[in-house]
C-alpha cells in the first residue's frame, strides 16, 4: 500500500489494482469508476479501445464524522480522484473535463481546489468568456489555453471561468483531492462536443507531445504554467488543504464568492516560455 500522506488522511493506494483504502475513522459519500468506454468521444485516437479497461476512479465526500458540519456550514466538499497509469492509443489518461456554472449575479463563474497527492498532474485550463451564455455549447470560442504542471504536494486553484481537466502524465498512477463548492453547477456538453478539451496530452518514450484539438475554431497559442501559493487563500504548498479546511475554513469562502478572488486566483498562475520549463528539474514523477 502506498500511504498518500500529501493529503494529511489516512488514506492509501493498492500498488496492483490502484484501489483506494480509507481508515475506518473517515467515511466517503460515493464512489464511481470510469472506464475506457465512458471516455468515448473525449478521446484523440479512438480506432482501437479496450472498453473495459479502468481510466480513472472518484471517491466524493470524504471526511472525518467531527468535520461534517463544517464541510455543511461552507458547502463544500472534499473528493479524492485516482487516474490510472498508462496512455490509449498514446494519449495519457485523463478526466473527462467540465466547466463549472455562474454565480447567482452571473458575473463569473465558480474556482475549484486541486491538490496534487501522488504523481504529477498536468491540467487543462480552458476560459470560455461566452460559457453556457447563449444557451449553445456549438458557439463556446476558447479565449486562453493554459497548461498547468502541478507536482505531489502542489495545489491548483481553478480560476473562475476556466473549464478543465486532469491529465496523468506520470508514469504511476495520479492522485489528487479536490474542494468544491457543493452548489456550482458542472457544465460537460461543451467539451463532449468539442471532442475533449483543447489539446491533448500523449506520451511515448520520448516524452510528452501535445496536440491540439482542431474542433474548437480559433484556438489561442498554447501557455504554460506552475502554481504559486498563497496563504490568504489556505493554500501552502506541503500543509494538506484537509487540514487548512480543518483549522481556517472561512479561508476557503473564495470558493463560495468567485467574483471577488478571481484576480488574485489568477496571480498564482507562474507562466513559463515552454512545457519542459514548466516540468522543471525534478522531471515528472
Ligand atoms: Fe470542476
Amino acid at each position: 500500500m502506498i500511504s498518500l500522506e500529501k493529503s494529511g488522511l489516512p488514506l492509501y493506494l493498492n500498488e496492483k489494482n490502484h484501489v483506494m483504502a480509507l481508515s475506518a475513522l473517515l467515511e466517503y459519500e460515493s464512489y464511481k469508476r470510469k472506464y475506457v468506454e465512458d471516455m468515448k468521444g473525449l478521446l484523440e485516437d479512438e480506432k482501437k479501445l479496450n472498453p473495459k479497461e479502468p481510466f480513472y476512479d472518484v471517491y466524493r465526500g470524504i471526511d472525518y464524522p467531527h468535520d461534517r458540519e463544517r464541510f455543511r456550514t461552507y458547502e463544500i466538499r472534499y473528493d479524492v480522484t485516482v487516474i490510472m497509469p498508462g496512455t490509449v492509443n498514446g494519449e495519457c489518461k485523463k478526466t473527462s473535463g467540465h466547466y463549472h456554472g455562474w454565480n447567482p449575479q452571473k458575473t463569473k463563474t465558480y474556482a475549484e481546489v486541486y491538490e496534487v497527492l501522488l504523481g504529477t498532474a498536468l491540467y487543462v485550463l480552458q476560459k470560455s468568456r461566452n460559457i453556457g451564455a447563449t444557451g449553445q455549447v456549438s458557439d463556446t470560442v476558447v479565449d486562453d489555453l493554459i497548461l498547468v504542471i502541478v507536482h505531489a504536494g502542489q495545489t491548483l486553484i481553478v480560476p473562475p471561468g476556466y473549464g478543465h481537466a486532469s491529465v496523468n502524465v506520470g508514469d504511476g498512477p495520479m492522485v489528487f483531492s479536490n474542494l468544491a463548492y457543493i452548489p456550482c453547477p458542472v457544465l460537460y456538453d461543451t467539451v463532449r462536443y468539442f471532442h475533449g478539451m483543447g489539446c491533448y496530452v500523449n506520451k511515448d518514450a520520448e516524452g510528452l507531445h501535445l496536440k491540439r484539438n482542431e474542433n474548437y475554431a480559433g484556438l489561442p497559442r498554447v501557455k504554460y504554467a506552475t502554481v504559486r501559493e498563497d496563504a490568504e487563500l489556505g493554500i501552502r504548498f506541503g500543509v494538506p488543504v484537509y487540514k487548512s479546511f480543518q483549522k481556517q475554513p472561512e479561508l476557503f469562502r473564495f470558493l463560495a464568492q468567485p467574483e471577488q478572488y478571481s484576480d488574485e486566483v489568477m496571480s498564482l498562475l507562474d507562466y513559463h516560455d515552454s512545457l519542459s520549463e514548466a516540468i522543471g528539474k525534478g522531471g515528472i514523477s
